[in-house]
């Protein structure tokens, strides 16, 4: 029994272990080098290794050191390696003339972690992202092609948007595409343009785009408000959204055309997805863009933290007190994950918005639909309209509103 109990016991200690797939922080005798780093630190911290470095980060002088006006202190106090290392760690009290808590750190390594994830899985992830949605496209026009009005034009038109409405829609479309591309150059530019067109070519680049950059982005956040304002009602999810969502929307076959108001399904995932990412991404870009005045991630984690969700996950406890410059780190990465999100939804949008469907365009450019188109893919908000007597009535032979055409 009580070997059951122990082996049970040995598994509930290894499980934590195994899951997170990492080993052991290493604890080589340092005696050979008088307590400081040796050979076996170097090559653990360099295979990624987690390594407890509390015998540097406690080496830092302190109180062991005697005073400057103390007996001995003539000999200084802390060595200028324990100051370092004080520094490094951020355990030294360092007092500046001028600026925030964000000057008086004076080292940082955290940066170098931020400039590997940077440059290596964000760059490469979010290159795969972009290109597979670009190929995925491509492939479901070579399948599906040109999603085309089934039935007979009526040469009728009905009023879909407003010029409020395509205004609002114009400026944040118009300002994220150039916020997309400006944001690729910036992220993208030394491994892309530089060989491209040369070290000053790039710099007249870079300079312009994050100049565009910084200075659109308030045109992006006023569409964003604008739009979410103008079609959230149009946006809460209903039961029609389940019939439309059981067929596919009707985009994948041919002729079947699921009833739908203002707004399908597909579209309400488009505009909250739209939103939710646009309204992270903002929050984030305005932290930015506002250098140490706008922390939120140390706050973001302790609420994340109360609900055990980080800790169910795997995350473990997440950091709840960040150096600024860990804020400003997290920052640039949250906002560049959320953009590549969020822009490879939009390709998809964009796709169906222009080629991808015929008479879709028009929505968006004139404000003015064929009605059998509306007819097709709106149907019951169609049927409102012409109850209300802002659109042609249907007449005796016409196809009801949501059937698929003949
Ligand atoms: C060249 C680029 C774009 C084109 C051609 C385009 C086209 C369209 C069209 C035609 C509609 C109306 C669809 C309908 O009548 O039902 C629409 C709606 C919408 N667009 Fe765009 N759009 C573009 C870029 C963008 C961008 C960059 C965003 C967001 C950042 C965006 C967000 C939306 C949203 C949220 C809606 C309403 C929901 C929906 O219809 O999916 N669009 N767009």
């Amino acid at each position: 029994m009580r070997a059951l109990l122990s082996m049970a016991l040995c598994l509930l200690l290894a499980l934590p272990a195994a899951a997170q797939d990492t080993p052991a922080p290493s604890n080589p005798d340092r005696a050979a080098t008088g307590g400081a780093q040796t050979l076996d630190d170097i090559l653990a911290r360099q295979r990624g290794e987690p390594v407890d470095d509390s015998f540097r980060r406690d080496a830092t002088g302190g109180d062991d050191a005697a005073g400057m006006a103390g007996q001995l202190g003539t000999l200084g106090g802390a060595s200028d390696a324990e100051v370092w290392r004080a520094l490094r760690y951020g355990l030294d009290d360092v007092k500046v003339s001028s600026g925030g808590p964000e000057a008086r750190v004076l080292i940082q390594d955290g940066g170098m972690s931020w400039l590997a994830f940077r440059e290596g899985p964000l760059a490469t992830y979010g290159a795969y992202l972009l290109g597979v949605t670009i190929a995925l496209l491509a492939l479901f026009f070579l399948i599906r092609g040109r999603i085309r009005i089934d039935g007979e034009k009526t040469g009728r038109t009905v009023t879909r948007f407003q010029s409020i409405e395509r205004f609002g829609h114009w400026l944040m479309a118009g300002s994220f595409i150039v916020l997309a591309i400006t944001g690729l150059v910036v992220l993208f530019g030394r491994m892309v343009v530089i060989p491209l067109l040369g070290h000053e070519a790039f710099s007249t680049i870079a300079v312009a785009s994050k100049w565009v950059h910084n200075n659109i982005a308030w045109a992006f956040m006023l569409g964003l408000v604008m739009v979410f304002f103008m079609w959230v009602l149009h946006n809460v999810p209903n039961r029609t959204d389940l019939k439309w969502l059981a067929v596919g929307g009707g985009i994948f076959t041919k002729g079947v055309h699921p009833p739908a108001k203002k707004f399908n399904a597909g579209q309400k995932m488009i505009f909250w997805a739209t939103i939710v990412f646009g309204a992270s991404i903002s929050a984030s870009g305005l932290s930015l863009l506002f250098p140490f005045e706008l922390p939120m991630f140390a706050k973001t984690f302790a609420i994340l933290n109360d609900t055990g969700l980080p800790q169910a996950v795997g995350f473990g406890v997440l950091p709840e007190i960040l150096a600024p410059h860990e804020e400003m780190q997290l920052a640039t990465l949250w906002h560049s994950i959320m953009a590549f999100v969020l822009t490879a939804i939009i390709l998809a949008h964009i796709y169906i918005g222009s080629v991808g469907m015929e008479g879709a365009f028009d929505a968006m450019g004139s404000g003015e639909v064929e009605e059998q188109w509306a007819r097709e893919h709106h149907g019951l908000w169609l049927e409102e309209l012409q109850q209300k007597g802002h659109a042609p009535d249907p007449g005796p032979n016409r196809t009801k509103a949501g059937t698929p055409a003949e």
